[in-house]
């Protein structure tokens, strides 16, 4: 059995990545109903990472040290790994998941000033160094993406009374270094790292985001047509 294909989804908050996904997912569907498409998110995904998720978002989670930010995302990673994309990729299946460990590089590497270091290390350690296919990096305008995503956490907070806060609260500074890390990262792995920049419609990107999955598909498993 061939393994799957993995495809990550990176940006900063508010970049239109969980629209972007969706509709990944649709078009995936709809190309091939057969294919297996599994969707998850970090953190969470999983019972035990739903539960890190809480802990780690939620803006009641005061004074958490950077490292403490740092392993919660890796535990929650490892069972990820562990029970739902590992097994999927074992089984042939597509994975898309937002956010991966290039996350931890950007917000806990960059944001938190960790640098990338550990986080590689971690990286190998606890997750097998486990490594994309592809991933779609989102980086509209810095400032239209924190805008959205403050109004949308707002905006949930009263509608479900879920507190997911903790990261919108961060000064802009917090998000440039974000940002900067994720440019790092995609100028160091151009082959997996899509670059998806400025503004552009949601179907603009979609048909970049297909348009990339498509050729991975015919590079990476040429007895499926793309
Ligand atoms: P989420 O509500 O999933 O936001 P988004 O829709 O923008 O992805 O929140 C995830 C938050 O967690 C986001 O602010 C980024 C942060 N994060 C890290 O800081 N490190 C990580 O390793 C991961 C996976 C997420």
């Amino acid at each position: 059995m061939p393994r799957g294909l993995f495809i990550t989804l990176e940006g900063l908050d508010g970049s239109g990545k969980t629209t972007q996904i969706k509709r990944l997912a649709a078009w995936l569907k709809q190309r091939d109903p057969a294919e297996g498409v599994v969707l998850t998110r970090q953190p969470g995904g999983t019972v035990t990472g739903d539960r890190i998720r809480s802990l780690v978002l939620d803006s009641r989670s005061i004074g958490l040290a950077p490292m403490t930010e740092m392993a919660l995302m890796f535990a929650d990673r490892a069972q990820a790994i562990a029970e739902v994309i590992q097994p999927a990729l074992d089984a042939g299946k597509i994975v898309l998941c937002d956010r991966f460990t290039d996350s931890t590089e950007a917000y806990q590497g960059g944001g938190r000033e960790l640098g990338s270091a550990p986080v590689l290390e971690l990286h190998r350690l606890l997750c097998a160094n486990l490594q994309p296919d592809l991933t779609l990096l989102l980086l509209p305008r810095l400032d239209f993406s924190l805008a959205r995503a403050r109004h949308r956490n707002q905006h949930v907070e009263t509608n479900t009374g879920l507190n997911e806060t903790r990261f919108e609260q961060e000064q802009d500074a917090f998000f440039t270094r974000v940002w900067q890390k994720y440019h790092e990262i995609a100028a160091r792995d151009p082959a997996r790292v899509l670059l998806i920049e400025g503004d552009l419609t949601i179907d603009q990107v979609h048909e970049q985001i297909v348009a990339a999955v498509s050729k991975c598909l015919r590079t990476l498993a040429p007895q499926k047509p793309a």
